[in-house]
């Protein structure tokens, strides 16, 4: 690095002195377009019903979600991912499939609401339809199928874009993915729906609340597909991986404490770069700052600007409205 000079003709301080001079000068700032809203529906209940670990999150009916959608359009936010929850489970996810299955049903009503103006997207994974929990097909022994499960994500993809997504999250982690669903994809005449690849996605505790958010069957945990936290260098496996079968976008998962894994893909990569904000860095803050033990807003845009800083483009947050409405925005 070149020499800046020294102390003490040298004071970064300068530069701190007023907000308008802070202002002027960050290096990031987040903008509405940033950022996009998880939301959760849930098949059969009348009135939207609270996530107990998720304070201010709640499981949608369709009414209710499509208030939230046309709320985030309003704000200014870039877009929405959609998770079903439907009433029955079974081995096989078969709400997954069904065109009158919640997520698709939601996709419908969604779209019709917002039009273009909100990036429609949803989950593309079996965890929360199958009864067991996982995120594909079992086998005779209780092992993950990979190869079944990629057959079961092709059928998903195509039912999705039929209801109406622009993008496509597969989040279940098998090997092979992305390009299994971009055929399939093609060969409807979805070419125009994108994917976003859950490319370095963790095997994390800090899930929890979302669990609870889908009725999660889970047992077990997903550690044989799933990325082991101890990993960085495999992230870049993967990240090869998706961008040679097509991936449009890229997403880390967990967020802040995956913070060096995002900066490594950001670097690498000439696609935009999302991070998920997940269910467990929401409530941690939340939690604290219901016992009075930090400054919640503060502490909300701290953590959406250093996803900025390490290098995300998009960063999908359970905050994305309130930090819209708060974000300084540049238009
Ligand atoms: C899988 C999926 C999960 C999340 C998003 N997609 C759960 C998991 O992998 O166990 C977690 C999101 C969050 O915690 O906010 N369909």
């Amino acid at each position: 690095m070149f020499s800046h000079g020294a102390f003490p003709d040298v004071r970064p301080r300068r530069l701190r002195t007023t907000a308008a001079m802070r202002r002027m000068t960050a290096e990031h700032r987040v903008h509405p377009a940033d950022l996009v809203l998880p939301a959760f529906v849930r098949e059969g209940i009348a009135e939207p019903a609270p996530i107990s670990s998720m304070p201010g999150v709640v499981q949608h009916t369709l009414d209710s979600l499509r208030r939230a959608a046309a709320e985030a359009a309003d704000a200014g936010v870039a877009g929405i991912m959609l998770f079903g929850v439907p009433e029955v489970k079974d081995a096989v996810g078969t709400a997954a499939t069904d065109p009158g299955g919640i997520l698709q049903v939601a996709l419908g009503v969604v779209r019709e609401e917002v039009g273009d103006a909100l990036v429609v997207m949803s989950d593309l994974c079996l965890d929360e339809t199958t009864d067991h929990g996982h995120c594909g097909l079992l086998d005779e022994r209780g092992r993950v199928d990979n190869d079944a499960t990629l057959a079961r994500y092709a059928e998903m993809a195509v039912v999705q874009a039929e209801a109406g997504a622009h993008v496509l999250g597969p989040s279940g982690m098998m090997d092979g993915q992305i390009g299994h669903v971009r055929r399939a994809l093609d060969a409807a005449g979805h070419r125009d729906v994108a994917l976003l690849a859950y490319t370095a996605k963790y095997t994390s505790a800090f899930y929890g609340p979302f669990r609870e958010a889908v009725e999660s069957g889970l047992t077990g945990d997903r550690m044989t597909y799933q990325q082991d936290p101890a990993n960085g260098r495999e992230a870049m496996r993967e990240l090869s991986q998706d961008l040679a079968e097509g991936a449009d976008m890229v997403m880390v998962k967990p967020g802040l404490p995956y913070l060096d894994v995002l900066r490594r893909v950001a670097d690498e990569v000439a696609v935009p770069v999302a991070a998920y904000q997940i269910s467990g860095e929401y409530a941690m803050v939340e939690a604290a700052a219901e016992k009075g033990w930090i400054e919640r807003e503060r502490a909300i845009d701290e953590t959406l600007v250093c996803f900025k800083r390490a290098g995300a483009d998009v960063i999908l947050t359970y905050w994305a409205v309130e930090a819209a409405r708060r974000a300084d925005r540049i238009e």
